[in-house]
């Protein structure tokens, strides 16, 4: 007689601290990971990218997986979001990225006028993107089922921002005119991206992640008016599919009086950066939703007990509440000591 496995009745990678806490689930500590945890503050990040080229790297899957993984394991973190970017779903839909030394990412062919919405093509095809879906594969097979894989995308008006900008701006000025002057081309144009950030959230659950996280990050530069009429209708279509079939950490950065229509347009947690204390922003979303956040990243320069103290505070505010997720207002910044970093994680794991 042959002896089968037992089929296990829950998928282990569901039970995880950080998916529990998604389902505010009570969990025995804080789950904890960091935006841009792997990035240019970490010396074995600045050895790999010596070697090899921010865009070339995204698109090298096993690298990405490599560089994600042992920042995981250096850390200690619950999760591992994929090593990626916003901003390659542009090239397929037509728009020429380059990652420039020094600059950041530019846009050579930027949308200006109404009439260059026409030129935006549909992701007609996912499989532009599969090098992607190779690296959530990859990433989560490097992992224990302890560790979900955090898959993201860009959310509409912040990538729309991009291509109108061509490249990042402090005040979003020209994508807030656009906006205003030309209101259908900028509901084109949003509605063509929404519907490719859905496909291809989509694509990275099939691929093996096991949650998702939209990066609403300079939607902030609006007024709850103007997110309400201009984005909050591509966001809901951007998060519709994906929400069906795993939990969204939607994050936005900026102005906390956007909290509500944040949570409005969808997410089972909602990001919140450090504008408003904690506390505070999740009685606005409601007590019935997770959230994530908020440490102030430039606390990290700060001295060892400052990190510890400003970190408890944030626990604090959480009360103990099932649903909160620690992790930063906003990314690691470029030169944040490393140490510093490690204490953060340690005091939440502490508790
Ligand atoms: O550790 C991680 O969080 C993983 C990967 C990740 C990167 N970018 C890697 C990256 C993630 C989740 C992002 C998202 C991203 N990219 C956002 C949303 C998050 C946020 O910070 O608001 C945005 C706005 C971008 C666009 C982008 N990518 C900019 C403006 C820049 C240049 C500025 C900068 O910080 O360098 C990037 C480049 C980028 N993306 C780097 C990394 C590690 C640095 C590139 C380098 O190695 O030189």
């Amino acid at each position: 007689m042959t002896s089968l496995a037992p089929i296990p009745l829950v998928d282990p990678r569901s039970q995880s601290l950080l998916m529990r806490a998604c389902r505010l689930e009570p969990v025995e500590r804080t789950p904890v990971w960091l935006m841009r945890q792997a990035g240019r503050y970490l010396p074995e990040y600045r050895a790999v990218r010596e070697k090899v080229g921010f865009l070339e790297l995204c698109k090298t899957p096993r690298l990405s997986a490599e560089v994600m993984i042992a920042t995981v394991h250096r850390l200690g973190v619950d999760a591992a979001i994929i090593f990626s970017d916003i901003l390659p779903i542009l090239e397929p839909l037509g728009l020429e990225l380059e990652f420039s030394a020094g600059e950041g990412p530019v846009i050579h062919n930027p949308v200006r006028e109404a009439a260059d919405v026409l030129r935006v093509r549909e992701l007609a095809d996912v499989d532009r993107l599969g090098f992607v879906m190779d690296t959530v594969a990859a990433t989560r097979a490097g992992l224990d089922d302890s560790i979900p894989v955090i898959g993201f995308a860009g959310a509409p008006f912040t990538l729309a921002g991009y291509c109108i900008e061509g490249g990042t701006s402090k005040a979003w000025t020209l994508t807030k005119q656009f906006m205003m002057r030309h209101e259908s081309a900028w509901h084109d144009l949003c509605g063509t991206i929404a519907r490719a950030v859905s496909q291809y959230l989509v694509a990275q659950l099939d691929a093996g992640a096991q949650i998702v996280q939209l990066f609403d990050s300079w939607v902030g530069c609006l007024g709850p008016a103007d997110y309400r009429r201009y984005v909050l209708p591509h966001t809901r279509t951007a998060l519709a599919e994906v929400a069906k079939r795993a939990p969204v950490i939607h994050f936005a950065s900026g102005n906390p009086a956007l909290l509500p229509l944040l949570a409005e347009a969808g997410g089972s947690v909602i990001g919140v950066d450090w504008r408003i204390d904690l506390d505070r922003a999740w009685e606005t979303i409601g007590f019935d939703r997770a959230v994530q956040g908020n440490l102030d990243p430039v606390i990290l320069f700060a001295d060892r007990d400052t990190v510890r103290k400003r970190t408890l505070e944030v626990l604090e505010q959480a009360a103990g509440r099932p649903g909160h997720i620690f992790n930063l207002g906003h990314g690691i910044l470029p030169g944040t000591p490393v140490e510093n970093v490690l204490e953060l994680i340690a005091t939440v794991k502490q508790g």
